[in-house]
């Protein structure tokens, strides 16, 4: 439940976006705020149309503090413009807002978080929303859609298609639309093919 001040794990019940992100700085809601270099909020207008939320900052991201400036964030910036997207005019966040890793020499590789810390970051995007008003949420990978729409929602189901919100975001946006992560794209065995059906969603997206 948000709160009428920050209390370290929750929100402060506020749409001031800039109270949210010195609120979410101090956040020990989960136990990845330890091994983080810092929290990653989201980024863009206060009003945008559109918001966009991936699964948590990779290792440029909590290094710089700011969402998709890594090499998955470069392959969405040219994917949406392809789109026909203004990067500037989207609201960019993750659902989890600090990064996990684990430590493989000098390297930091990137681990999936759990469920649990997916739970406990999610009054955060969902303060976003409140502040943000979105008309359209696209959503990047099971992780991301799962936040939104709980753990049994399986992205293959209903990947480009357009969604109500879930009941309890009912009213925080009209629709939305999910895809795959861009860092399953730069993985996939046929990039091209990959990167061709990742813009052909961000198209379909555009079109509701
Ligand atoms: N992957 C994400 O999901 N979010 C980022 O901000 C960067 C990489």
């Amino acid at each position: 439940m948000p709160t009428t001040r920050a209390d370290g794990a929750a929100p402060p019940d506020s749409t001031d976006l800039t109270r949210l992100r010195r609120a979410a700085a101090d956040c020990t809601g989960c136990g990845l705020h330890r091994d983080a270099t810092q929290t990653v909020f989201g980024e863009g207008p206060r009003r945008a149309d559109i918001l966009v939320a991936g699964e948590q900052p990779g290792d440029q991201e909590d290094k710089q503090g700011k969402p998709f400036v890594g090499p998955a964030g470069r392959l969405l910036d040219t994917a949406l413009a392809e789109a026909g997207f203004e990067r500037d005019a989207l609201y960019l966040t993750n659902a989890v807002k600090h990064f996990k890793f684990t430590e493989r020499g000098k390297r930091r590789i990137h681990e999936k978080p759990s469920r649990t810390e997916v739970v406990a970051c999610r009054p955060w995007l969902v303060a976003e929303l409140r502040a943000v008003r979105p008309r359209l949420v696209l959503l990047l990978g099971a992780t991301a859609a799962q936040s939104v729409y709980g753990s049994s929602f399986r992205l293959t189901r209903h990947r480009g298609e357009p969604l109500a919100p879930p009941d309890d975001l009912a009213g925080l946006f009209d629709a939305a639309v999910v895809t795959v992560h861009p860092s399953s794209v730069l993985r996939a065995p046929d990039r091209e093919a990959a990167r061709a059906e990742f813009v052909a969603d961000l198209e379909a997206a555009r079109a509701v």
